[in-house]
C-alpha cells in the first residue's frame, strides 16, 4: 500500500466555531471508542478551494452507527436516521446542520436493495472507491493530526492543477453517474478533464453506460449543474461528448441554448425577485423541443406538479404563436391577456429567445402583471348589474379598460362600459 501524502495546510481556522465545536466532540468520541474519524469528500475539496461547504461527511474506521449513537449524548440532536445494511447514519442537529457518518468500506453501490452486507475497511480503501482524486482526500479529526491532509491519490496536486481525474480505469463503468459528475465539477470549477480520464469517459459513453444511470441520480446531477453559477462549460461538454443524444431525447444544444443560458444567468437576481427559479428556466430551455408526451413524462419525473406541467407544456407548444401575436399587440390589454395564463418560466424563455419583443415582455413583467383590478363583481352589482354568467366577461372588459387607460377611475370605467352597452 502507498503511504498517504500528508500536507500541512492548517485548515482548522477556516471553519466556523459551530463546526469546530462539533469536531471537538467527534474527536472525544473517536478517542473513547478507539475508532478513527475522518472528514472526507466535497467539504475537504471545497475547504482547500476556499469555497463555503457545510456538508459534513465523516468516515469512521469502525461502526458508524454505534459512533453516531454515542455522539447523541453530547450533541443537541433533533433526530438520527440509520441504515444498518449500509452502516451509515445521518445526524440532524437542532441548529439545522446535518452530519453524515459512514463506516469506511470497500464497495461502491448505487442501489441499497440489491446489496450484500458492507464490509469494513481502512480509510485508504474507502477513499479509493470514490469518483475523482479531488474528492478522495480526508482530514483526520484528531488534534495531533488535524489540518494534515490525507491524500493517497494526489488530489491536492490535481486540485491545484485544475484536473478532474478518476482513480482507476473502471470508475465510470462502476458508476456511470460519474460521467455527468465529471462534467459538473469541470464546469463548476472551470477545470479540465484529465486526458486519460476523458478517454475512459468517452468509451463509457460510447458503450452505452449512460443508460444505466437511474433517473433520480441523473435528475439530481442535472439540477445541481443548472443551479451552479456558470453551467456554460457543462453545455459545452454535454455537446462534446454527445451526452443527450444517448438518452434518445430530442434535446439539441444550439447557439440559442447558449444565448438563453447566458441571459438567464445575467439576470438571476431579477428572476428570483419574480419568484421564479432560474434553474427551472434553464431546464425548460434544454427540454423546449420535446414533444408534449415526453415533456410531461420528464417534468413529472423531475418532481413538478401536474398543473404546472400542463401550463408549461401549453406554453412551450404555443410560444411561437404567442410571439407572433405579441409582435402586433399594440395595447397593454392585448399584451396582458396573451401572457397572463402563461407561467413566468415560459415568459422568461420567450423574453430571452426573441429580443424583438423583449420590451413588451418587460412591460408585462414590470408593470402589467402587478396591476390589481379596480372593478370586481361586488362593485358591478352595486352599480345596477345583475348576477349572471356574463359578469365574468364584464369584469374582463373592465380590466381591459383599466389596462389601456392608466388613469381611469372606477367611475370612468363604469361610464365607458355603459356607453359600450357592456
Ligand atoms: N462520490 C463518489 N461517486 C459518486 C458520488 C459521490 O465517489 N457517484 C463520493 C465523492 O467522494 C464525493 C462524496 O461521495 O465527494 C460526496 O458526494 P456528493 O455529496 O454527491 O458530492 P460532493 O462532492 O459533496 O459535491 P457537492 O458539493 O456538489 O455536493
Amino acid at each position: 500500500e502507498k503511504n498517504p501524502k500528508i500536507i500541512n495546510i492548517n485548515l482548522l481556522n477556516k471553519f466556523p466555531k459551530e463546526i469546530i465545536d462539533i469536531f471537538n466532540i467527534i474527536e472525544k468520541v473517536s478517542k473513547h471508542r478507539n475508532e478513527k474519524a475522518y472528514l472526507v469528500g466535497g467539504i475537504v475539496r471545497d475547504l482547500i478551494l476556499n469555497i463555503k461547504n457545510l456538508d459534513i461527511d465523516i468516515v469512521i474506521e469502525g461502526d458508524a452507527i454505534a459512533f453516531a449513537k454515542e455522539l447523541n449524548v453530547f450533541l443537541n440532536i433533533k433526530k438520527i436516521i440509520t441504515h444498518e445494511k449500509f452502516k451509515t447514519a445521518i445526524i440532524f442537529l437542532e441548529t439545522g446542520l446535518n452530519i453524515d457518518l459512514a463506516s469506511s468500506r470497500l464497495e461502491y453501490y448505487e442501489y441499497p436493495t440489491s446489496l450484500p452486507t458492507v464490509s469494513y475497511s481502512s480509510i485508504d480503501k474507502d477513499l479509493y472507491r470514490r469518483d475523482f482524486t479531488i474528492n478522495a482526500m480526508a482530514l483526520e479529526i484528531d488534534y495531533n493530526n488535524f489540518g494534515k491532509l490525507i491524500d493517497y491519490y494526489n488530489g491536492y496536486y490535481d486540485l491545484i492543477n485544475k484536473k478532474i481525474k478518476i482513480l482507476h480505469n473502471l470508475s465510470f463503468i462502476e458508476d456511470p453517474t460519474r460521467i455527468i459528475r465529471a462534467i459538473r465539477f469541470a464546469s463548476r470549477y472551470n477545470f479540465d478533464i484529465e486526458s486519460d480520464t476523458e478517454k475512459f469517459l468517452i468509451q463509457a459513453v460510447n458503450d452505452g453506460f449512460l443508460n444505466k444511470i437511474s433517473f433520480d441520480r441523473l435528475k439530481n446531477e442535472i439540477i445541481k449543474i443548472l443551479k451552479d453559477k456558470n453551467p456554460h462549460k457543462a453545455l459545452n461538454l454535454f455537446e462534446k461528448f454527445n451526452i443527450f443524444e444517448k438518452f434518445n431525447l430530442n434535446i439539441i444544444i444550439t447557439p440559442s441554448t447558449y444565448n438563453i443560458f447566458k441571459k438567464v444567468l445575467e439576470n438571476k437576481d431579477e428572476i428570483i425577485k419574480n419568484n421564479v427559479k432560474p434553474w427551472q428556466i434553464l431546464l425548460i430551455t434544454l427540454f423546449r423541443r420535446l414533444n408534449s408526451e415526453d415533456l410531461k413524462t420528464i417534468f413529472h419525473r423531475f418532481g413538478f406538479k401536474n398543473k404546472f406541467i400542463r401550463k408549461i407544456s401549453i406554453g412551450i407548444n404555443e410560444r411561437k404563436i404567442i410571439v407572433e401575436k405579441l409582435k402586433t399587440a399594440n395595447k397593454n390589454s392585448k399584451i396582458y391577456f396573451l401572457l397572463n395564463n402563461i407561467p413566468l418560466e415560459i415568459i422568461y424563455l420567450i423574453k430571452y429567445s426573441y429580443p424583438e419583443i423583449e420590451n413588451k415582455i418587460n412591460l408585462y413583467l414590470n408593470q402589467l402583471q402587478n396591476i390589481v383590478p379596480i372593478i370586481n363583481g361586488k362593485i358591478l352589482l352595486k352599480n345596477g348589474y345583475t348576477e349572471s354568467k356574463k359578469i365574468k366577461n364584464i369584469i374582463k372588459h373592465a380590466l381591459e379598460l383599466q389596462l389601456d387607460n392608466e388613469n381611469y377611475t372606477i367611475k370612468e370605467i363604469l361610464k365607458e362600459l355603459h356607453e359600450k352597452h357592456i
